[in-house]
């Protein structure tokens, strides 16, 4: 499976979407919709935003299984590449928005989903975007999705954000852990060989409705 590039320019990003294309639906995204019964239980709709889709492997996935599905992502190659691949049968189920997660407001959903992206947004807009996304989770919504930690070879890299162990207790307090995972690891990145830290994610808002 491959992990991702540190920033780079619109060219670098569009060979990782070539690349990634290739691979099958993320791992953490198989496990979550999995664990999610309720989706196999619920006649209704299911709704869920995706913030940096990339290739948009994931959303295809989401898509196949009869998901409505926002995808929000900075680059608009990002955008069109996705566009490319989605099949005209299920094209209407899917909006794709090009901005930036930075200031971004969810809407509301069951289901955030963001694969390796949120790390890129960047660490003064983080605390606002982490209070939207966990705003727009629905009762019985779910988040999932990675952070990378303090320990990581990009860690102090610019415009990005890491957390420690703590912090990302600290971000899921209030809602239910259904996985933390830290994984930390010798590997590749797109852009070469890095020391990987990251936590897996899979949080749930167990509100009730009103
Ligand atoms: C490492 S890739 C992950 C792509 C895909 N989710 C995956 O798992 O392969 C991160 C994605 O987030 C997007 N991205 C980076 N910074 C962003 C930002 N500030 N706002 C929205 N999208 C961003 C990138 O364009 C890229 O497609």
């Amino acid at each position: 499976m491959s992990k991702p590039i540190a920033k780079g320019s619109a060219k670098v990003w569009n060979a990782y979407y070539r690349y990634t294309a290739r691979q099958p639906p993320r791992e953490l995204l198989i496990q979550t919709l999995n664990h999610l019964e309720w989706e196999k239980r619920s006649g209704r709709g299911m709704t869920a935003v995706e913030l940096g889709f990339g290739a948009g492997t994931d959303a295809l996935e989401l898509l196949k299984r009869g998901w409505q599905v926002v995808g929000i992502e900075r680059h608009e190659g990002a955008a069109k590449f996705l566009g490319r691949r989605v099949p005209a049968r299920r094209s209407s189920a899917l909006t794709t928005v090009v901005a930036p997660m930075e200031g971004l407001k969810v809407p509301a959903t069951d289901l955030v989903y963001a694969s390796f992206s949120l790390p890129f947004c960047s660490p003064t807009a983080f605390p606002a975007l982490w209070s939207s996304i966990r705003k727009a989770l629905r009762p019985g919504g779910h988040f999932a999705g990675q952070l990378f930690g303090d320990r990581d070879s990009w860690c102090g890299k610019r415009d990005m954000t890491f957390h420690t162990r703590r912090q990302v207790l600290d971000l899921a307090r209030g809602l239910k852990v259904e996985m933390i995972r830290e994984v930390e690891e010798e590997g590749m990145s797109f852009s070469g060989p890095k020391h990987w830290h990251y936590f897996d994610l899979i949080l749930g808002n167990h509100r009730r409705s009103k």
